[in-house]
């Protein structure tokens, strides 16, 4: 059996300042943004409890309409929101009819569908294109300890919902623990492709609260497909130009089903990303492992979109060397909030 030792996935680079690329390239065509920090659910590799605290200064909606404006001027063309979970947040809504009055090529959400079947119809009448769904087990007791108290059920209509509204492709991520619910790959996998969905399996990755866990509970990539073997095709896996990190393999059984590997911890893909990320508190960051970053959010409070566009490029230019591994270290990692910078 494979496994990692976290230290061996995450080398050190010496100081916790990531070094710099050296040509940032064209502006970020792709940005994820953390609309709230907020969360129903306390997943146990992304936050330590359920009353971690939230973040006082989160932008509000006629801020975060500065910032799209300034995204959009800037060049961007897809926009993912995330969170937290970006469902709680009151005006979820009316913030993706504003992003689709903009035009992006792609606007996409990820979320842990708690509140999908109230909002999945009115998300896709306000124009969202597609959603990425978290859901790491089909065990409702499983469900509730991994979370810390939240409800399989009303997460497994919120996604017949979303099938049901139109809201795809639709795309799963299970984050994979050793121990924890890596027995359920294969009923999750063949669940998925049941409802003609797109399950994605995710290596644990040493951020935020997985920091603790890669060591004894990282399940690779490469272990995962070899147990999936019987149902794949035997190719190489391969991503999508322009979307996330995800590499896929189609079904034995009918080329037009896919199953997603995240290799977020045994492989770098920090070379190829295009991403920015906007925290909760209209931070603008230029990479998921880091706390590097570049403040906008008084200009996006005083509607001032021009100086955001032009922060846009300070924080894109700062974008770490992707040659190293994420181009940070252990202790940026560490000490990132996933759901403040949007995963
Ligand atoms: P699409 O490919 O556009 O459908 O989206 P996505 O897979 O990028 O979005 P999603 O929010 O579903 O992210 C899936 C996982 O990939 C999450 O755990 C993210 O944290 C991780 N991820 C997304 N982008 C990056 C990235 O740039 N670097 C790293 N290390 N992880 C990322
Ligand atoms: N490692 C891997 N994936 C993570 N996510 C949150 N924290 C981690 C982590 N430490 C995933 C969530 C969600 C996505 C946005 O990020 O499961 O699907
Ligand atoms: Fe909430 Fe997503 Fe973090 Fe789970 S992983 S606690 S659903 S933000």
């Amino acid at each position: 059996m494979e496994r990692i030792e976290a230290r061996r996935a995450l080398p050190m680079v010496g100081s916790l300042k990531a070094p710099r690329r050296a040509e940032p390239g064209p502006p970020p065509r792709s940005v994820r943004v953390s609309v709230t920090d907020r969360c129903d659910f306390a997943c146990t590799y992304c936050r330590p409890s359920r009353s971690d605290g939230y973040a006082e200064k989160r932008l509000m909606t006629p801020a975060w309409r500065t910032m799209f404006e300034a995204l959009r001027r800037a060049g961007v063309e897809r926009v993912r929101l995330t969170g937290g979970e970006p469902l709680i947040h009151p005006e979820i809504v009316p913030i993706v009819s504003y992003l689709s009055s903009l035009g992006f090529e792609d606007l996409a959400l990820t979320t842990n569908a708690s509140q999908l079947t109230r909002l999945a119809r009115p998300l896709r009448e306000a124009g969202l294109g597609r959603i990425n769904v978290s859901i790491d087990t089909l065990d409702p007791a499983r469900f509730r300890a991994l979370t810390r108290g939240g409800e399989l059920g009303p997460v497994l209509a919120g996604i017949d919902a979303a099938i049901e509204a139109g809201l795809g492709p639709i795309k799963l991520n299970t984050v994979v623990l050793r121990g924890v619910n890596d027995d359920e790959v294969e009923r999750i996998l063949l669940w998925a492709w049941e409802k003609r969905l797109v399950p994605r399996f995710l290596e644990v990755m040493p951020i935020a609260e997985g920091a603790k866990l890669v060591g004894d509970h990282l399940v690779t990539a490469t272990e995962m497909r070899a147990r999936l073997a019987a149902h794949l095709l035997p190719e190489e896996a391969v991503g999508e130009t322009g979307l996330g990190p995800a590499k896929y393999v189609r079904a034995r059984r009918d080329p037009g089903l896919r199953v997603g590997f995240i290799t977020g911890t045994s492989d770098t893909f920090c070379a190829t990303c295009d991403r920015l990320r906007v925290s909760s508190t209209g931070v603008l960051r230029p990479c998921l492992a880091t706390d590097d970053g570049v403040d906008a959010a008084a200009d996006a409070r005083a509607g001032d979109a021009s100086s955001i566009v032009e922060k846009i490029g300070e924080a894109w230019a700062m974008k770490p060397d992707g040659t190293i591994w994420k181009g940070c270290t252990e202790e940026t990692a560490a000490s990132v909030s996933m759901r403040a910078i949007g995963g």
